[in-house]
């Protein structure tokens, strides 16, 4: 199990290049935690790390996004299925298309499209702390 404690926003871009620098050659990443928990805060702070120079909004209304890394020029994708209701709906935008592209894919609520996740799927939780520091962890 790896672990990356995120002490603060002050600290999240070190905790995101720590989480890079763990990263293996799979590249979908399925970010599990409660509302809140801060999904897209590090996500966002990830895609920075990556070289994405857009501001990265939450996804609040779009189920996918698509960022360009200006340092390599690979596009990353960041869904939130939070309010997909049937799995045919993220089926229908392509949702394995991209997940089998070979790009870079994080995504927030996959509980919600759970059938549709790779088997090499990253299972990334995070969870807030007493102190509201968050936890990462994953395999
Ligand atoms: N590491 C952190 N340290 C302190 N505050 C944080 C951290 N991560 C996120 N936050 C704060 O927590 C709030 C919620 O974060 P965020 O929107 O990333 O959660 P989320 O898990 O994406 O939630 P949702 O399930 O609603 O999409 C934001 O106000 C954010 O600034
Ligand atoms: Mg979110």
């Amino acid at each position: 199990m790896n672990t990356i404690k995120i002490d603060n926003l002050d600290t999240i871009r070190q905790a995101a290049k720590e989480f890079i620098a763990a990263m293996d050659d799979r590249t979908v990443f399925a970010f599990y935690g409660k509302m809140g928990a801060g999904k897209t805060t590090f996500i966002k702070a990830i895609c920075e790390e990556l070289g994405v120079e857009d501001v990265i909004n939450s996804p609040t209304f779009a189920i996918i996004n698509e960022y360009r890394s200006d340092e390599t020029g690979e596009l990353i994708y960041h869904f939130d299925y939070y309010r997909i209701n049937k799995l045919s709906e993220a089926e229908d935008i392509g949702t394995e298309d991209y997940f089998y592209s070979g790009a870079l894919c994080f995504i927030e609520w996959p509980e919600k499209i759970e059938e549709l996740l790779p088997e090499d799927v990253v299972s990334v939780t995070i969870s807030e702390n007493a102190d509201g520091s968050r936890s990462v962890e994953w395999k």
